[in-house]
C-alpha cells in the first residue's frame, strides 16, 4: 500500500464520523483532498452537509465538486473538522503548516466540536519535532519577530535553524497574507511551552503546533485503517 493509499482510506474512515446535516470544517493538503472528495461524492448522493474550508485550495475544491460550502463569518460554530497532519505523537499533539494554511486551520479546528486527524503512518512519532515547525509572522518587522522567536527557543532549550518561506523565490505569503518562517528543530520535548512562548510575541500570528485541539486520529496502515482517541 504506498501512503497515499493510507491517506485514502484514512478519508474514507473519516466519513464514519459525520452525521447528516453536520457543519464541516475541511482541511487542506493531500490527505484532506481525499476527505473532500469522497465527502463530495456522499453529498451527490443526498447526504446533506454544509462545509467551511480551511484554504483557497480546498474551497476551490469542495466548491467545484459541489459541496454546500458556508463560513465562520455567517456561523460560529461546527460539529467536526477533518484535516490531515505533518505529524501527530501519542498524546495527540500536531505539527501541521506544511501547506501554510496553519491559521486558518486552527480557527476552523478550534471552533468545532471536535477534530477528526486523518493520516498515513508515517505521520505518527515519538517526539513531534522532525518536521519543521510553521510560525506565521505579520511582514512588519520579520527580522525583529525571528529573532524573539530564536530567543524563545533558547529559553526551551531549544536550538533551531530558522528560514523565511518561499516560493518561486519570494516571501511565501499566506491566505491571510502573512509570511511564515519556518524552523527545523529535530526534536520538541516540551510542544506546550514552546507554544506559550511563541504565543506571547508580538509579530507571531499563530504556529503549527496544534497542542490539546485533535481527539481523534484515523491512520491508514497495510493492515486497514486504525483509530486513536483520546482519553
Ligand atoms: C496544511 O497547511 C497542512 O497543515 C496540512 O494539513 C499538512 O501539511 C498535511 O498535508 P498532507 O495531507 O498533504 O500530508
Amino acid at each position: 500500500m504506498t501512503a497515499d493509499d493510507q491517506k485514502k482510506a484514512a478519508a474514507a474512515a473519516a466519513l464514519e464520523f459525520v452525521q447528516a446535516g453536520n457543519k464541516v470544517g475541511l482541511g487542506t493538503g493531500s490527505t484532506a483532498n481525499h476527505f473532500i472528495t469522497a465527502l463530495a461524492e456522499k453529498a451527490r448522493g443526498g447526504f446533506d452537509v454544509e462545509c467551511v474550508a480551511t484554504s483557497r485550495a480546498s474551497f476551490q475544491l469542495a466548491s467545484g465538486l459541489g459541496l454546500r460550502m458556508t463560513t465562520l463569518e455567517k456561523q460560529s460554530h461546527l460539529d467536526v473538522t477533518v484535516d490531515g497532519t505533518d505529524e501527530f505523537d501519542g498524546n495527540f499533539q500536531l505539527i501541521k503548516g506544511g501547506g501554510g494554511a496553519l491559521l486558518v486551520e486552527k480557527i476552523v479546528a478550534t471552533s468545532s466540536r471536535y477534530m477528526v486527524v486523518i493520516a498515513d503512518q508515517s505521520k505518527k512519532v515519538d517526539a513531534l519535532g522532525k518536521f519543521p515547525l510553521a510560525v506565521e509572522v505579520v511582514p512588519f518587522g520579520v527580522n525583529a519577530t525571528a529573532w524573539k522567536i530564536d530567543r524563545a527557543l533558547r529559553i526551551c532549550d531549544l536550538k533551531g535553524k530558522l528560514q523565511l518561506r518561499l516560493m518561486d523565490g519570494k516571501p511565501f505569503v499566506t491566505d491571510s497574507g502573512n509570511a511564515i518562517i519556518d524552523i527545523t528543530i529535530g526534536h520538541i520535548p516540551e510542544p506546550r511551552r514552546l507554544d506559550n512562548l511563541l504565543k506571547s510575541i508580538p509579530g507571531v500570528v499563530d504556529h503549527g503546533l496544534f497542542i490539546d485541539i485533535c481527539g481523534i486520529v484515523l491512520m491508514g496502515t497495510d493492515d486497514g485503517v486504525k483509530t486513536f482517541r483520546k482519553g
